[in-house]
């Protein structure tokens, strides 16, 4: 016989949760009607008071990345946490993204007389107020329920761009609306091209400033932590699972009384709409063309008009066409380690990239960031900019807007901090003298 749960959340609020129709032994929860606003803070509070012990982060001990991904850990039930943080096969290249930065050291110079340091840069045709900008990520109101609202301010507030995904829970509308700041769709080519058209109008409608086209998610990557905890979207309670909902309350309660998952932007025109029922996963192998080639980039980017970025690229060759056909910029990526595992780290190539193309398209370096200094040294071998995903969904998922204004705050200290200690004035300062590949 399966089992039956009841997840017992709130006195005089029981839910049950209910057995599926298919799976024995899997459960949905039901969404019960939606909780009056003005107590929930409370009751969330008294259900999940801050932890007194020494060893729970609190958001006030975060000094770095890796503290936000322990505080996300944290809050978050484990497949969450893990479809975040986790990589493809072996997650080499995932662990190479980072470690790359450390084979090349800085060589600063002296006595150049500093008072103030300019971190300001122009990408994508916008003036940000600092070289790191926020890559595009799917699910954001899974990992915490402000979601990409929040997530538009915290970018608005540091100046820098905003990049929101096709799949994302916040529609394209919305997002026009929640920010005056720059803002950038990420598109993901769909087999119904009629949804790819429409996406494209609707963020000339909201005008949005930039179009970013990923290039390296035909398929969806080997996520085997994915695959071990069951990573649904919207999560479903299994035997595996419900004991890492149970004891998350406070996520779990958030996910079930504030504003209904959606994914906006592709829901209507999706046969099972905004019920990805499966996984992510599915929904990348089941609804995005692996068919698309040079010739739809460049159609798109005569469609659109405006800056465009081809996110995903790897090779020389590409860089080169990706001029050809007339893009602004390329983000050389290898979406974080979660796609072709064994592939090469961005850092590893960009100097290889750089003096084919560079001056003549814009180079976002994207995976793989987690400090100021790796940001300084991509901009000295080329990059005009960099990009990062979990550096802020770390933050996102751990506190809301307000860990994310915290990562922010911390990450452009240490920019600024670097750029001083290096002896740089301005981010054109930035070259590849001031770096040294370790024999
Ligand atoms: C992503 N990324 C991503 N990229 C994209 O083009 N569209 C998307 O919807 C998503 N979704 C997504 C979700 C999550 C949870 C992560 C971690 C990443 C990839 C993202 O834009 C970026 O390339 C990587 O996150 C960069 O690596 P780091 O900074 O996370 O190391
Ligand atoms: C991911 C997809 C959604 O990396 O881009 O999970």
């Amino acid at each position: 016989m399966s089992p039956v749960l009841s997840v017992n959340y709130v006195s005089g609020t029981t839910q049950k949760a209910t057995p599926g129709h298919h799976t024995p032994g899997v459960f949905r929860i039901q969404r019960p009607k939606r909780f009056p606003n003005r107590s929930f803070d409370t009751i969330l509070s008294v259900i999940e008071p801050p932890r007194a012990n020494n060893h729970s982060m609190r958001l006030k001990d975060c000094y770095n990345i890796n503290d936000f991904r322990t505080l996300a850990k944290q809050k978050l039930p484990s497949p969450i946490f893990h479809y975040i943080d986790g990589g493809a096969d072996d997650e080499v290249t995932l662990n190479r993204n980072t470690a790359s930065f450390n084979d090349y050291d800085l060589i600063p110079n002296v006595l150049t007389g500093i008072e103030a340091v300019d971190l300001s840069t122009q990408v994508l045709g916008q003036k940000l107020a600092m070289p790191l900008i926020f890559a595009p990520t799917a699910l954001q109101r899974l990992f915490h329920y402000q979601g990409e609202r929040a997530t538009a301010k915290v970018a608005e507030k540091f100046g820098t761009l905003y990049g929101i995904s096709t799949i994302g829970t916040c529609s394209i509308e919305k997002m026009g609306s929640y920010t005056q700041g720059p803002k950038l769709f990420q598109i993901y080519v769909h087999k119904d091209e009629q949804l790819n058209h429409d996406l494209i109008d609707r963020c000339k409608a909201a005008n949005f400033d930039a179009l970013a086209l990923t290039v390296d998610t035909i398929v969806a990557g080997n996520r085997e932590r994915d695959r071990v905890t069951g990573m649904a979207t919207p999560p479903k309670l299994n035997i595996k699972s419900a004991l890492s909902f149970a004891t998350h309350p406070q996520w779990t309660l958030n996910y079930l009384f504030r504003e209904k998952f959606d994914l906006p932007n592709v829901s209507p025109y999706i046969k099972d709409g905004s019920n990805v029922k499966s996984s992510i996963i599915d929904y990348i192998n089941n609804q995005l063309s692996p068919c698309i080639s040079w010739d739809d980039a460049a159609a798109m980017i005569g469609q659109w008009g405006k800056p465009f970025a081809i996110k995903g690229i790897m090779s020389v060759e590409d860089a080169k066409k990706a001029v050809e056909i007339g893009a602004s910029a390329i983000m050389i990526s290898n979406h974080g380690g979660r796609q072709l595992d064994g592939s090469r780290a961005p850092f590893d190539h960009l100097q290889s990239i750089a003096n084919a193309v560079g001056g003549e398209i814009e180079i976002i370096l994207d995976s793989g960031i987690r400090r100021g200094t790796h940001v300084l040294k991509a901009l000295a071998l080329g990059a005009t900019a960099c990009s990062g995903g979990r550096l802020y969904l770390y933050a996102l998922a751990g506190a809301g807007q307000a860990g994310m204004e915290r990562v922010m705050t911390l990450m452009r200290d240490e920019i600024e901090r670097d750029m001083m200690l290096m002896g740089c004035h301005s981010i054109s300062n930035l070259n590849p003298s001031l770096l040294a590949r370790r024999p």
